[in-house]
C-alpha cells in the first residue's frame, strides 16, 4: 500500500517515535511504501512529499520537534485547499494517510475523510486535552519539564520571599498547569475549567504570608479567565491568528498580586520551553505505540479512527466522536490541586 504520513499543528517532543514508528512497521512488516508529506496539510496542498526511507529515521527517538515539519494550516472548501489536499492524494496514488495532530489537524483530518479518504489518525498535543485518550504525544514531557521549573523557581521564591506566579500552556485546558503544580508543590493553581476569583487569592495569600510562610508559587495556565463580574476582570487575549497571547494572564494576575498584597512578585512564562527537547520515555513509547497501532489498523483496512490510549491499551475510537472535542480535566483533579494548597 502506499500510505501518506502528516504531522500538524504546533510540535511536540515524541512526533519523530511515532514517525519512526510508522516506518519501521509499514516498510518492515508489510512492504508499504510511508510517503511523508512535509510542513502538515500544507504540504499535501503544495504537492510537498518525501518518501520516507529507513535512512531518514535513524537516531530520531530521542529528538524533539518533527522531521517532517509541521505548520498552523488547515484546508478548507471555502479557498480552494480542500481540492488541491485530494488532487494531491490521488496524484500521489496514496490509499490512506496518518494524521498526527491535535484538535484542528483532527478536525481537518474527519473533513477529509467525509470526503472519502481512509484516514487513521494519532493524537498529539502538550495540552492533552483531545478527547477520547488518556493521554496525547507530547504531553508527559511538557507537564515534566514545567514541574521540573517550578522545582528551580522555588529556590528563589523561599530565598527572595517572593510570590512566583508561572504561566504555562495551556489554552482551553489546564492538564500542565494542575498536574505541574501538584508535582510541584504550587500554592495556587489557575486553569480554564475553574475561572478563578481575584478577591479570594488575595485573601489566601495574606493569610498563608502571615500566618505561616514568606513565598507562593502560583501556577497559571495561559487560558486560565476570572469569574465574570469578580474584582479583576479579564477575558483570554487572542492575537492575529486567533492564537492566545504569551504572557497576557500572567503578567495581570502577577500585578494584581503585587498591587494588592504589597509581596515582591516576579513572573516567569515557561512558553515553548514546555514543548521543546528530547521526550520522556512515556512519550518516546507512546509515540511508538500510537505509529504502529495506525499502520497495523490500516493494513486491517479501519479508516476514521483514532489511536488512543485507555488504561494500558491501545485502542482505535471513531474519528467523528473525538475530533474537536476539548477533554477538560476531571473535577477530583481540581480539587486534588486545591486540597494540597
Ligand atoms: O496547542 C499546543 C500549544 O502549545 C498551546 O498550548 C499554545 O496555546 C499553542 O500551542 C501555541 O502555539 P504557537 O506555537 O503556534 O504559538
Amino acid at each position: 500500500m502506499r500510505i501518506g504520513l502528516l504531522t500538524g499543528g504546533g510540535d511536540c517532543p515524541g512526533l519523530n517515535a511515532a514517525i519512526r514508528a510508522v516506518v519501521k512497521q509499514g516498510l518492515g512488516e508489510y512492504g508499504h511504501s510511508i510517503i511523508g508529506f512535509r510542513n502538515g496539510w500544507k504540504g499535501v496542498v503544495d504537492g510537498d512529499v518525501l518518501p520516507l526511507e529507513r535512512q531518514h529515521i535513524r537516531n530520531v527517538l530521542p529528538v524533539g520537534g518533527t522531521l517532517l515539519g509541521t505548520a498552523r494550516f488547515h484546508p478548507r472548501e471555502e479557498d480552494g485547499s480542500m481540492e488541491a489536499v485530494l488532487a494531491t492524494l490521488e496524484a500521489e496514488r496514496i490509499e490512506a494517510l496518518i494524521c498526527i495532530g491535535g484538535d484542528g489537524t483532527l478536525h481537518a483530518a474527519s473533513r477529509v475523510a467525509d470526503a472519502g479518504v481512509k484516514i487513521v489518525a494519532i493524537p498529539k498535543t502538550i495540552d492533552n486535552d483531545v478527547a477520547g485518550t488518556d493521554l496525547s504525544i507530547g504531553y508527559n514531557t511538557a507537564v515534566t519539564i514545567a514541574a521540573e521549573a517550578i522545582d528551580r523557581i522555588h529556590t528563589t521564591a523561599e530565598s527572595h520571599n517572593r510570590v512566583m506566579v508561572i504561566e504555562v500552556m495551556g489554552r482551553h485546558a489546564g492538564w500542565i498547569a494542575v498536574n505541574a503544580g501538584i508535582a510541584g508543590g504550587a500554592e495556587i493553581v489557575l486553569a480554564p475549567e475553574e475561572p478563578f476569583d481575584m478577591d479570594k487569592i488575595i485573601k489566601f495569600l495574606k493569610h498563608r504570608h502571615k500566618a505561616h510562610a514568606s513565598f507562593s508559587i502560583v501556577v497559571v495556565a495561559e487560558g486560565a479567565h476570572a469569574v465574570p463580574g469578580s474584582s479583576m476582570e479579564y477575558e483570554v487575549q487572542l492575537g492575529k491568528y486567533g492564537e492566545i497571547v504569551a504572557g497576557a494572564i500572567g503578567e495581570r494576575v502577577a500585578a494584581e498580586i503585587q498591587a494588592r498584597t504589597g509581596f515582591d512578585t516576579r513572573l516567569t512564562v515557561l512558553g515553548h520551553v514546555q514543548r521543546g527537547g528530547s521526550p520522556t520515555t512515556t512519550d518516546r513509547i507512546l509515540g511508538s505505540r500510537f505509529g504502529v497501532a495506525a499502520v497495523d489498523a490500516i493494513t486491517r483496512g479501519e479508516s476514521n479512527v483514532m489511536t488512543a490510549l485507555r488504561g494500558e491499551e491501545i485502542v482505535l475510537v471513531p474519528l467523528p466522536e473525538v475530533a474537536g472535542k476539548v477533554k477538560a480535566v476531571p473535577a477530583d483533579l481540581l480539587r486534588t490541586a486545591r486540597a494540597l494548597a
